[in-house]
């Protein structure tokens, strides 16, 4: 799948190429640092650009059999927030300020499940239990303002999962939250995703939330896949420079002050600048002429494990 934003003459392809499945009950990891892709990635599975935006895709999002990228936009409708649903870093602004908590459970409710208004309130109270908000009676009567972030974080997963989505996109759900709420919420989604057997799209820029949470990860660099793995393999043999630098950047994980000197140098050059070649190649410390004349193809090394780069960081 690309997208590519803009009109004719300053057209940016923002993600290039990218392709990758989710099974129902895995939780896959997409990391980078920003401005790499992952949240064009995930909005364009949803094609919350369409209305807004000039923008065209090509390649497919399969799901389910259906490509997403050919069906009608009003189609759409349907499977956005019924059988896809989305959860963003932000929820105080994902809420809207003027409806209590429970009128906002209660119309997501409404619009999923064909009940009346007294048994969707009910059923509210139970969700927002199930998320772990205690007193739920009481936080229904409140505004978004008067909760905590990650309260609010809850009750935007409780919204989401009203309507026992197949797929639950997650952009950076924990990044506003302080460690431990964040440590909670995931530990929720994790729950939530057994539970209903759901596939997950965790979006992040932190390794350590992947270590913990992902069964496979995505690494993007620059719009494109640079490597994809089994979260074992990432970690126990990453084979991109970039991969091996955002593993290297875990604090926790540099015992030795040497590493730290390996954190990946420079910053992301912008889209609009893509030179030929690898587009790692002004980070990278192994780049070679080669790296800067040919552009590597995503290759297989593994049943499970794909990288983009000529020099692949073997037995390291
Ligand atoms: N609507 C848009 N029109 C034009 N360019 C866009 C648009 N949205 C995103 N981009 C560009 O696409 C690139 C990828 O953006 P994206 O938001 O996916 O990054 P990200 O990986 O989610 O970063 P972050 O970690 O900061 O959220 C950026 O260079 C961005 O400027
Ligand atoms: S292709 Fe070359 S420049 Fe690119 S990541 Fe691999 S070694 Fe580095
Ligand atoms: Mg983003």
């Amino acid at each position: 799948m690309s997208t590519v934003f803009g009109p004719k003459k300053e057209k940016i392809r923002a993600i290039d190429g990218v392709s990758f499945y989710v099974c129902r009950g895995e939780m896959v990891g997409i990391v980078g640092e920003s401005g790499c892709g992952k949240s064009v990635t995930s909005q364009s599975i949803m094609r919350l650009y369409d209305e807004k935006e000039e923008v065209s895709y090509s390649g497919t999002v399969r799901f389910e059999g259906e490509n997403l990228m050919e069906i009608p936009y009003k189609e759409m409708d349907k499977i956005r927030g019924n059988r896809i649903a989305m959860i963003f870093q932000d929820a105080l602004s994902s809420l809207n300020p003027v409806y209590t908590v429970g009128n906002q459970v209660v119309e997501a409710i409404c619009i999923h499940q064909n009940v009346e208004k007294k048994e969707a309130w009910q059923k509210a109270v139970e969700m927002l239990m199930k998320v772990g908000i205690s007193e739920p009676e009481k936080r229904m009567r409140q505004y978004p303002h008067e909760l905590s972030g990650g309260m609010r974080q809850r009750v935007m997963i409780a919204i989401a999962l009203c309507c026992k989505p197949d797929l639950l996109i997650a952009d950076e759900p924990t990044t506003a939250l302080d460690v431990t709420v964040q440590a909670q919420i995931m530990d929720l989604i994790q729950q939530l995703k057994e539970e209903e057997n759901m596939g997950v799209i965790l979006i992040t820029h932190d390794m350590a939330v992947v270590a913990e949470n992902c069964d496979r990860v995505i690494v993007m660099y620059l719009g494109q896949m640079v490597e994809e793995a089994s979260v074992t393999d990432i970690f126990e043999h990453p084979l991109h420079p970039y991969t091996v630098g955002l593993i290297q950047s875990i604090p926790q994980m540099t015992t030795d002050s040497e590493q730290e000197l390996f954190m990946i140098k420079g910053s992301l050059p912008l889209l609009t600048q893509i030179k030929k070649g690898c587009r790692f190649a002004s980070r990278c410390p192994y780049a070679t002429d080669k790296c800067r004349e040919e552009e590597p193809e995503l290759q297989k090394t593994g049943e499970n494990h794909s990288v983009r780069c000529h020099f692949p960081r073997f037995g390291e």
